[in-house]
């Protein structure tokens, strides 16, 4: 779709999500095309700046959270019916985040945890694991379906996690709608939250250069994966596993990534 442009609602809707990517969702779900609307008008107001050095104010990165916050509201129900269960999930990335987050002791913080299934998923394996959401609706049904989980309504970004205190970080496709010019903010944040080798998690979109593009419920952002490690090596990770896909007729590339706290 172009930027910029509103596409009206046709007799079906395409999900852009991440395993079986573009699915077809009946007529009536038309909630979506009201949401790509405002994330569209909203690029249009303030079109993003891609890689670019120059600092938001407060006010209008609230704005944008603001933003995703209430798309991702507006589509709740819809988006848990169609990625809100593990089984969902990749049987390849439950592995990745299995490896990389499983078998220690310590906290697990699954940051923009949507439903609250992975979370779940890692609880199964023995992980004790904490989901946080800031869109209520995502954490009512994360409770609701998993009542012996933990899951806590918030902005990753305003967590009081103490320093050093977590022995992992998933951050599963929760920073896609990040303007870049933010991210590295965040991963020195999920840095000094690490304990001595803790890992991060990341689950993201891919491409050539740092891009945003039209997702179904607000402007995202791919990232080429040299870039992303390369950032997680200033904010003070190395890089451990990279798992790419590459696109297909019904997938964007999109991969996971896995860091440890370096040491220092
Ligand atoms: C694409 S969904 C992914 C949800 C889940 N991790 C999954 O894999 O299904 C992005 C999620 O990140 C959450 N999110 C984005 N920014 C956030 C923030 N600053 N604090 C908390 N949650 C956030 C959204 O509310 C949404 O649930």
């Amino acid at each position: 779709m172009l930027r910029g442009h509103v596409r009206l609602a046709t007799s079906t809707e395409e999900w852009e999500g991440r395993d079986g990517d573009h699915v077809t969702i009946p007529p009536q779900r038309h909630a979506l095309a009201a949401v790509e609307d405002s994330a569209v008008l909203a690029d249009r107001r303030e079109p993003a700046i891609v890689g670019s050095a120059r600092s938001e104010s407060s006010y209008s990165q609230a704005v944008k959270l603001e933003q995703v916050r209430q798309a991702y509201a507006s589509v709740a129900e819809l988006y848990i019916e169609l990625f809100g269960t593990s089984q969902q999930v990749h049987a390849d990335d439950l592995a990745f985040i299995a490896r990389h987050l499983a078998g220690r002791p310590g906290t697990v913080l699954d940051l923009g945890c949507g439903p609250g299934h992975i979370t779940d998923y890692l609880r199964s394996l023995g992980v004790d694991a904490t989901g946080v959401d800031m869109v209520p609706e995502f954490i009512a049904h994360a409770r609701a379906t998993h009542p012996s989980g933990r899951y806590q309504l918030g902005s990753m970004d305003d967590l009081d996690i103490p320093d050093h205190s977590v022995t992992g970080i998933l951050a599963w496709y929760s920073l896609i709608h990040l303007p870049p010019q933010q991210f590295d903010g965040v991963l020195t944040r999920f840095r000094r939250a690490m304990a001595p080798s803790g890992t991060l998690v990341l689950g993201l979109f891919v491409g050539d250069e740092v891009d945003a593009f039209d997702h179904k419920v607000a402007t995202a952002y791919r990232w080429p994966l040299d870039e992303v490690s390369e950032r997680l090596t200033r904010a003070g990770f190395t890089e451990v596993e990279r798992l790419p896909r590459l696109s297909d007729d019904t997938h964007r590339p999109h991969a996971a990534i896995a860091a440890t706290a370096a040491e220092g």
